[in-house]
């Protein structure tokens, strides 16, 4: 495993890559505990009706293992493993919303409801989610999962070769508590997916489950559609996959969803790219335009 950037963060654990995935393990082995000397155990004196009696409870310092285990099951990308809501910059009044909305969620939590993200590319909506999963895990021991939708399909397809059914795969992600959507209305549109992407949120919006979202879709509704008039099943599909609104491409029953299940949060266009501006500024200066 390779460390990732400074490793450490103030909770105490240790960031690392593991393929694809952000890993934590706890900075302090249970081994090196000054407190249970390496056992895991403390012994605690507890009296009940009079009588003294010892009991024998988890020492505090396997709480960090437990949770490192939690934010380890999220799967998480590893670039984003150091995202946090210190590191986030917002450059204009609707990412500092942004940053205000899911920090607002993290700290209140247990919240109803869960956010969109939506904007342009680099923006830092995968990195305010991330935040929001590792200040769940880490610092709340919440169970959450991090899933990025194309991955999703192509994990389903690949079930059903092995003679698993979509169900079962959507079933997991249905019932954990925090489920965070990345890349929402990407994909081919075709009725697989869209199958797939109602299921799982029909499933989680009918058992109250919280979910966040980032898309690159806009999020105005449907009216605000060019008039058009009715469209059969095939010419809506076509449709879909054309345009910018994230209702057009999955759908208004995900969408009407999504607005009992969420706060909005829409970047503008001229928001910045950070990987291009962190590009530019690695060039050396003569390199870079004017
Ligand atoms: N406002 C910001 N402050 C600090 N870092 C940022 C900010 N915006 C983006 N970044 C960083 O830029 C990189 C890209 O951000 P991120 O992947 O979150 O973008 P995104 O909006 O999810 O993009 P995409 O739509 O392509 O998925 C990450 O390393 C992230 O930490
Ligand atoms: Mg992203």
């Amino acid at each position: 495993m390779t460390a990732i950037g400074k490793g450490i963060d103030t909770a105490g654990y240790v960031f690392e890559r593991s393929g694809d995935f952000a890993r934590a393990k706890a900075r302090l082995a249970v081994s090196a505990c000054p407190d249970c000397r390496g056992s895991g155990l403390a012994r605690n004196t507890v009296q009940e009706f009079g009588r003294k009696y010892d009991v024998v409870t988890p020492c505090a310092c396997t709480r960090h293992g437990r949770r490192a285990d939690l934010f380890n099951d999220t799967r998480l990308p590893a670039v984003h493993a150091q995202a946090s809501f210190d590191g986030y910059r917002p450059s204009n009044a609707e990412q500092a919303r942004a940053l205000q909305v899911a920090k607002d969620f993290s700290l209140r939590w247990p919240q109803p409801r869960g956010y969109v993200l939506a904007g342009p590319v680099g923006t830092g909506k995968t990195h305010l989610v991330s935040a929001t999963l590792k200040h769940l895990t880490l610092e709340l021991g919440v169970a959450c999962e991090y899933v990025e939708v194309s991955l999703l399909y192509a994990q389903i397809r690949r079930g059903f070769q092995d003679g698993r059914s979509g169900g079962e795969i959507i079933q997991p992600l249905s019932r954990v508590e925090v489920l965070a959507i990345d890349e929402l209305g990407k994909g081919r549109g075709t009725p697989f997916e869209l199958d797939t992407l109602d299921e799982l949120i029909a499933r989680r919006y009918n058992s109250g489950k919280v979910t966040l979202f980032a898309t690159n879709y806009s999020l105005k509704p449907p009216e605000e559609r060019s008039q058009r008039g009715y469209l059969d099943t095939a010419a809506a599909l076509e449709a879909g996959k054309e345009s910018k609104l994230l209702s057009d491409r999955v759908g208004d029953r995900i969408y009407s969803r999504l607005c009992e299940m969420c706060e909005f949060v829409e970047l503008p266009a001229s928001t910045p790219d950070a990987r291009r501006a962190r590009a530019v500024s690695a060039q050396p200066p003569a390199m870079r335009r004017a």
